[in-house]
């Protein structure tokens, strides 16, 4: 029987994560169990940085952008003897199970705890909506809208000036923040690590599109495909058209969190709690055509990703 949860938030921070934690902490109390927050993710677990919390501590998090038990990158957390500290640690606490919210780094973390006997449940929080057995992770929506808003303004001043304008997303090797953005702005030219277009094919597009009488081009990517600089450069000596480049960084991971996200993160730490107590061990929580499952978080890690030429399409008949 579990009586101890411990939840903490890993890897890049996402809007969302705090509902979920809210939720996780709220679900535990009403099950009877003693909720508490680890800070700063795998790190804080290997140092003991735990917290009992009750409901009023976690009343107005859904609001709150990032994550306000933080969160660290922890490489180390690979090694064995990292991991042994943490679950002395967790022991000393007498915490017997775990909800990990982050991306496949935080999977990879939570499996290896499970195989050395505590019990674990990931939730998927990232903005890069990389995670296989999901239709959606928590942080994507707010992602998309953040880079929605920077592209209808980037917009506005292309317009002004008719001028071709990078744009630089997140999304590390997934292209979705970048194809769903470009279906809601009708950016002209799209490159994602799904279809990757050389700078050449790129600097064409672009020629073509002002032939056709666009005063104003965007050109989203995806970001690790190009030096942006160097690409707006070369779009402009081959296609005469003046061009600049901005890349969103870290802006689209802040915020506070739309409300897809923070019903998402609801539903799946409340979900997280009851299979937790129902015996699952070692799994992670998805939502697939509305429904919550779960899944064993190793072959969650291992899945490839269901391709996006589906949606690629409609970014090509939505132009
Ligand atoms: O995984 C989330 C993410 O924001 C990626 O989109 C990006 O590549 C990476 O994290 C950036 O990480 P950091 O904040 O450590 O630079």
């Amino acid at each position: 029987m579990i009586k101890k949860i411990a939840i903490l938030t890993s890897g890049g921070d996402a809007p969302g994560m705090n509902s979920a934690v809210k939720s996780v902490v709220n679900a535990s109390l009403e099950k009877g169990l003693k909720p508490y927050v680890v800070y700063e993710g795998f790190l804080g677990l290997t140092n003991g940085n735990f917290k009992e919390v009750e409901k009023k501590d976690v009343k107005f998090f859904s609001t709150l952008g990032g994550t306000s038990i933080y969160s660290a990158r922890y490489p180390e957390f690979k090694e064995e003897k990292t991991r042994k500290k943490a679950i002395a640690k967790m022991q000393e606490q007498g915490i017997d199970a775990l909800v990990a919210i982050g991306g496949d780094g935080s999977y990879m973390g939570a499996a290896k705890l499970t195989k050395m006997g505590i019990k674990t449940i990931g939730l998927p929080g990232t903005i890069d909506n990389d995670i296989a057995s999901t239709d959606y992770t928590i942080g994507f929506h707010t992602a998309l809208n953040t880079i929605v808003s920077a592209l209808d303004k980037t917009r506005d001043t292309s317009e002004s000036h008719m001028r071709a304008n990078v744009v630089e997303v997140m999304g590390r090797n997934c292209g979705d923040l970048a194809i769903h953005a470009a279906i809601a702005t009708g950016a002209e030219v799209l490159s994602v690590p799904e279809r990757k277009l050389t700078e050449k094919e790129i600097s064409t597009k672009v020629k073509q599109a002002r032939e056709e009488g666009n005063r104003s081009i965007i050109i989203i990517v995806t970001e690790n495909m190009y030096d942006i600089d160097s690409l707006a450069k070369k779009i402009e000596s081959f296609s005469k058209v003046e061009t600049r480049a901005l890349s969103l960084r870290h802006i689209q991971r802040g915020g506070s969190p739309v409300a897809e996200d923070r019903t998402l993160a609801t539903i799946m730490g409340a979900f997280a709690v009851e299979r937790l107590m129902a015996g699952e061990n070692g799994v992670a929580v998805n939502i697939k055509d509305n429904k919550l499952s779960t899944k064993d978080i190793l072959e969650v890690v291992k899945m490839k990703r269901q391709s996006n030429d589906e949606l690629l399409r409609h970014y090509d008949l939505s132009k």
